[in-house]
């Protein structure tokens, strides 16, 4: 399975996310030895010192990101995704936490939003153009629902640049992934791990890094900034909405 491109990248991710939402959050954590929630946490860091009022996180799964940007500060946050099943997990999630009204969750597109043009002070996204057919069209609409000077900030996996962590990146992908998977969670969990390795490498032979920074610009971001963590296999970026 070297190349991953379906061809409806929205029922896709629908029929690879379905199964998952249940143990999600722990299973991320633990597959990814622990690095999701380093790269959740800076993200979340450029987004909330503004202590905006109101945030949309953008495929936000069983809302583990816009918990968190509500527990540490933002007033009112809207999490929007694709996935049914991802967000009655979400909504068990936030019915768990102590904060009446204030996580807000809705089933749409990312490349098509229910919301009027700068709605939100802020927005994030994690794990979402892979699974776009058009990353900069998808750029474009989330720019679209951000005030001007708005912060975005965003989280990925990426590929390590220096040839020697990017032989056990692959290693980690190619095997780790897919046999942990199985382990750790069965049959869908294996899925994923196998199709993980393959489509993060066929979105950057696409889209470099160099390119998804250019296309932040085209969409109207500024200040836009990048940062690998972990060896480079995990990448944060943030921005603006220009104009503020
Ligand atoms: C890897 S999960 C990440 C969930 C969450 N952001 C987190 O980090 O815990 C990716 C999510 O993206 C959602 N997704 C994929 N394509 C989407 C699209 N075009 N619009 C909205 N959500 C999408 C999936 O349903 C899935 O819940």
């Amino acid at each position: 399975m070297e190349t991953a491109t379906p061809r409806d990248p929205n029922r896709f991710a629908q029929t690879l996310f379905s199964p998952l939402p249940e143990r999600y959050d722990r299973l991320a954590e633990l597959l990814s030895m622990g690095q999701n929630g380093r790269w959740r946490r800076a993200m979340v860091d450029h987004v909330v010192p503004d202590r905006p009022d109101l945030v949309l996180d953008v495929a936000s799964g069983p809302a583990g990101v816009a918990l968190q940007l509500a527990e540490r500060g933002a007033e009112r946050v809207v999490g929007i995704d694709l996935t049914l099943d991802m967000l009655r997990q979400g909504q068990r999630n936030v019915a768990e936490r102590s904060l009446p009204g204030r996580v807000q969750l809705v089933n749409g597109r990312a490349e098509r939003m229910p919301f009027a043009d700068a709605t939100f002070d802020a927005l994030t996204f994690t794990y979402l153009l892979r699974y776009v057919d058009d990353p900069q069209a998808t750029l474009d609409e989330l720019a679209r629902v951000v005030k001007p000077g708005g912060a975005v900030a965003n989280m990925e996996f990426l590929l390590p640049q220096s040839r020697f962590w990017r032989f056990w990146w692959f290693g980690y992908t190619r095997l780790l992934l897919p046999v942990g998977g199985w382990l750790t969670g069965g049959r869908a969990w294996f899925e994923v791990g196998r199709f993980l390795g393959p489509n993060i490498s066929s979105h950057y032979r696409r889209y470099s890094l160099e390119w998804t920074v250019e296309a932040w610009r085209r969409a109207g971001f500024v200040d836009v900034g990048v940062r690998r963590m972990s060896l480079g296999g995990g990448l944060v970026m943030w921005g603006r909405r220009a104009g503020g």
